[in-house]
């Protein structure tokens, strides 16, 4: 712990000033804990983010083609940020992190809760030449590849509920929320951006029964920026993979990892809720629900899966 007159004489401010950043930053929802008699100290050891750390992890061919990686303390989005970047020009493959949102955003206008320093909030612009039709099925690919991510970092049991959360012991520990502008068929672009939970809070109510990177790896949970390099690794593999050969070369990965397959569901679309046996996905990435007789096929709806 470091003591409040500590932290004052360091940064040469009063103690009440330090006791009210202090207060600000609890406010964020850092993780910082006061120590009776002692002072204060993080709840565990949080690494700050780090555009040069996290670029020095990449290899480099890589390195080369990431050269935009923007680090904010605080953003409304990091999506939202990118959003108006690819407006204003911003080059091919620009990344856009935050230690903390105030006004983080989740599929189908939900918020994304977003506290300061415990999780990772990532998003990358990319541009594409061939209009949107053939982008159906990105968003599954991108699930793939942040699935691949977390293995890589130690997460064990991890599947993919559709169409691209990302899910540990029936709760959520990371998310994904595709976004698309640009021309219908001409050059167009995608943000992808990523949250995952790293180390939730006890005390957190996210709406829905969710987990963390620190509870479900085997080992220690790697450093935040190592956990951002794999991600940005794997991500721009998985487009590079896309662009060239689309969904289909992620069928396989994606249904290894399907955590709906054979399970009871409830679909909620447009017209209703309809109950069902999820059975994968089809060519394009669409949800396949079997309704007794029938097959139905479904792009976009809410999915959770019933009691059986
Ligand atoms: C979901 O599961 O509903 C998608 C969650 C996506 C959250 C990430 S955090 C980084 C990026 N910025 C946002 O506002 N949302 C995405």
């Amino acid at each position: 712990a470091v003591s409040g007159s500590d932290l004052a004489a360091r940064l040469g401010l009063t103690r009440t000033a330090v006791w009210k950043q202090i207060r600000g930053l609890r406010a964020l929802g850092a993780p910082v804990d006061a120590v009776a008699g002692l002072g204060y100290r993080l709840a565990w050891p949080c690494e700050a983010l780090d555009a040069g750390a996290i670029r020095a992890l990449l290899d480099p061919a890589l390195r080369r083609r990431l050269r935009n990686i923007a680090v904010h303390w605080q953003v409304d989005s990091t999506n939202t940020e990118l959003l108006r970047g690819a407006a204003a020009g911003a080059r091919d493959l620009s990344v856009c992190l935050a230690e903390v949102q105030s006004a983080g955003r989740g599929r189908r206008g939900r918020t994304w809760i977003s506290p300061l320093g415990a999780n990772v909030y990532f998003s990358l612009l990319k541009r594409f030449d061939g209009g949107m039709g053939p982008l159906s099925g990105l968003s599954l690919a991108a699930g793939v590849a942040l699935a691949q991510a977390l293995e890589d970092c130690g997460a064990a049991g991890i599947g993919l509920k559709w169409p691209n959360d990302v899910v540990a012991d029936g709760r959520k520990l990371a998310g994904i929320l595709v976004e698309a502008g640009g021309e219908f068929l001409g050059p167009c672009f995608a943000v992808i951006g990523i949250g995952i939970n790293l180390r939730l809070p006890d005390d957190l109510d996210t709406g829905q029964p969710a987990t963390d990177l620190a509870r479900i790896c085997v080992g220690a949970m790697p450093p935040r920026n190592r956990v951002v390099a794999r991600v940005a690794t794997r991500l721009v593999e998985a487009l590079d993979r896309f662009v060239a050969d689309g969904f289909g070369a992620f069928a396989n990965a994606y249904a290894a990892r399907d955590a709906l397959a054979g399970r009871p569901v409830r679909v909620q679309a447009t017209d209703g809720a309809h109950d069902g046996i999820a059975e994968g996905v089809d060519e394009r990435g669409a949800l396949r629900v079997r309704h007794g007789a029938t097959l139905a096929v479904y792009d976009s709806a809410d999915v959770s899966v019933r009691a059986a």
